[in-house]
């Protein structure tokens, strides 16, 4: 099937890692240009560099560019492609704004919003004794707030353009106990629908689509430090994770991204204020 997503300009925060990165990837493979946005601008030029090849260039110069030098611009007009990475934290209204008018200048509209950027497994790990309100804050203003944010300034280019998809990442939290931070993906769930309901009329399809325990960067070191304290090793750790998912293995974020890629497009017209778990089928609960 042609995602017809060919030409489209898509932003995606959180973009340096992760599933950010792999979707950004995800989407510049099917002809998408790109921008990627975190706090860290080093980590987006290492990701930058990995994109690139997938647009059809492997040696990019990188100009920097934007209020204090906070972007750069990878050339590739070679392939008549485009592709930026601008450092924006997601909790400062100005920075949000920035970044959002850097990417519509640059990329010449959006039409793809992937709200990602935010803390994996939240701030809040522990029980309500150890629940410290200032990180659920900063927690909530990251993933909640945070992507209002985004949104709310991406939102004006979609509804000049008459279509956008604005693609939330949640998480499989929301449909579980056992984390306090859990209850900023529920949130996600209610915005999702709410803002969908506003924007359908532009052509705009907002949709959550939640990740389950995903394998990133980050998961191999996670699991060799767990076995380490349980004393155990690496892939029996892994072993115990994949025994709760019903596909039997812990899903990779590049799966998550084919989901996000479809709901980009504009074959998933029909999908809006729905929350879509990626995460392998955990858990035995019934969902609606
Ligand atoms: N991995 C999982 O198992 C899993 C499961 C369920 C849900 N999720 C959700 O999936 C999303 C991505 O998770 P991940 O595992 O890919 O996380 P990750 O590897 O830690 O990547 C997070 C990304 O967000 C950026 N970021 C964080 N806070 C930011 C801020 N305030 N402003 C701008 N950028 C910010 C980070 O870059 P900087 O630090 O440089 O800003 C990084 O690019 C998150 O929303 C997470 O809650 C993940």
């Amino acid at each position: 099937m042609d995602l017809e997503l060919s030409g489209k300009k898509a932003l995606i925060t959180g973009g340096s890692r992760g599933i950010g990165k792999a979707i950004a990837l995800e989407l510049a493979k099917e002809g998408v240009d790109i921008a990627i946005a975190a706090r860290d601008l080093d980590a987006l030029d290492d990701a930058a560099r990995d994109i690139a090849p997938a647009m059809g260039s492997s040696h990019v110069s990188a100009q920097a560019f934007g209020p204090g030098r906070r972007a750069r611009r990878y050339d590739l007009s070679a392939v008549g492609r485009r592709l930026i990475a601008v450092r924006a934290d997601t909790t400062d209204d100005d920075d949000v704004q920035a970044l959002i008018n850097i990417a519509a200048d640059e990329l010449g509209g959006i039409d793809i919003l992937v709200n990602n950027a935010a803390a994996p497994g939240g701030l809040v790990g522990g029980g309500l004794a150890h629940a410290n309100t200032d990180d659920l804050l900063a927690d909530i203003n990251t993933k909640v707030v945070g992507y209002l944010r985004c949104a709310k300034a991406a939102a004006p280019h979609m509804q000049r353009a008459g279509w956008g998809r604005i693609i939330i990442i949640g998480g499989l939290a929301a449909r579980n106990s056992g984390t306090y931070s859990g209850l900023r993906n529920l949130s996600l769930v209610h915005m999702t629908k709410t803002m969908s309901s506003e924007l359908g009329q532009f052509g705009i399809t907002v949709n959550t689509v939640h990740p389950g325990t995903t394998i990133t960067e980050r998961s191999t070191p996670m699991y060799e430090r767990q076995a380490q304290r349980q004393g155990v090793t690496r892939e029996e750790v892994e072993a115990q994770v994949a025994s709760g998912i019903a596909v039997g293995r812990i899903i990779d974020a590049s799966e998550v991204a084919y989901v996000v890629a479809f709901i980009a497009s504009p074959k998933a017209g029909s999908i809006t204020g729905e929350a879509i778990a990626a995460g392998g089928g955990v858990g035995v609960a019934v969902h609606q």
